[in-house]
């Protein structure tokens, strides 16, 4: 499975001054439980988003994609400075893509899962937008409605 993970606001923002316009722990949980024994691979700008202490995200291999070839990373974090290596990559395990949206474009073509949160929160003067995509070939396969928020999950049709 490569599966991109996301959380949008009703307008589609992702980020803002570099970090989450918002503060949802039981999604976060979500985000750890889905995610965690498995690999995560993220842009280098979502890399530098996370709190220090939160980085690499613990239990799980983590992958940052850079351009970078000097770019140092804690031991144990994979570079990866070419995204068609990703179906390749540690395929016996579940692959879960964190973002940003750089990340999240470039990489779509690759997954065949989706899960979505939909924050249902307008946010303003936001920097960093999901990118629009063509949801004809996927199809939802779970729905799961909390009070701030919906988890959606598609599978390719
Ligand atoms: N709401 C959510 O679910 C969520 C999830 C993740 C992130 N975010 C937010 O999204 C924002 C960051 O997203 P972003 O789009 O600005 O950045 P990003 O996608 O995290 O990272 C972009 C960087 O990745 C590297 N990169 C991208 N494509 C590459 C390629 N083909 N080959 C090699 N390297 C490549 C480049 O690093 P170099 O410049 O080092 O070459 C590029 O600058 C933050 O605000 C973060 O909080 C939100």
């Amino acid at each position: 499975m490569i599966a991109l993970i996301v959380a949008k606001s009703t307008n589609n923002c992702i980020g803002k001054n570099g970090t989450i316009p918002w503060n949802l722990p039981e999604d976060l949980a979500f985000f750890k439980k889905i995610t965690t024994g498995h690999t995560v691979i993220m842009g280098r700008k979502t890399w530098e988003s996370l709190p220090p202490k939160y980085r690499p995200l613990p239990n799980r291999k983590n992958i940052v994609i850079t351009t970078q070839k000097e770019y140092v990373v804690p031991e144990g974090v994979d570079i990866m400075h070419n995204i068609s290596e990703i179906p390749n990559l540690y395929p016996k395990t579940k692959r879960f893509i964190i973002g940003g949206a750089q990340i999240y474009k470039e990489t779509l073509a690759f997954a065949d899962t989706l899960y979505i949160t939909e924050v249902h929160m307008q946010v303003d003067h936001c920097d960093t937008f999901f990118p629009d995509i063509d949801m004809l070939p996927w199809k939802v396969v779970a729905q799961d409605e909390k009070e701030h928020f919906s988890i959606i999950t598609y599978k390719r049709k």
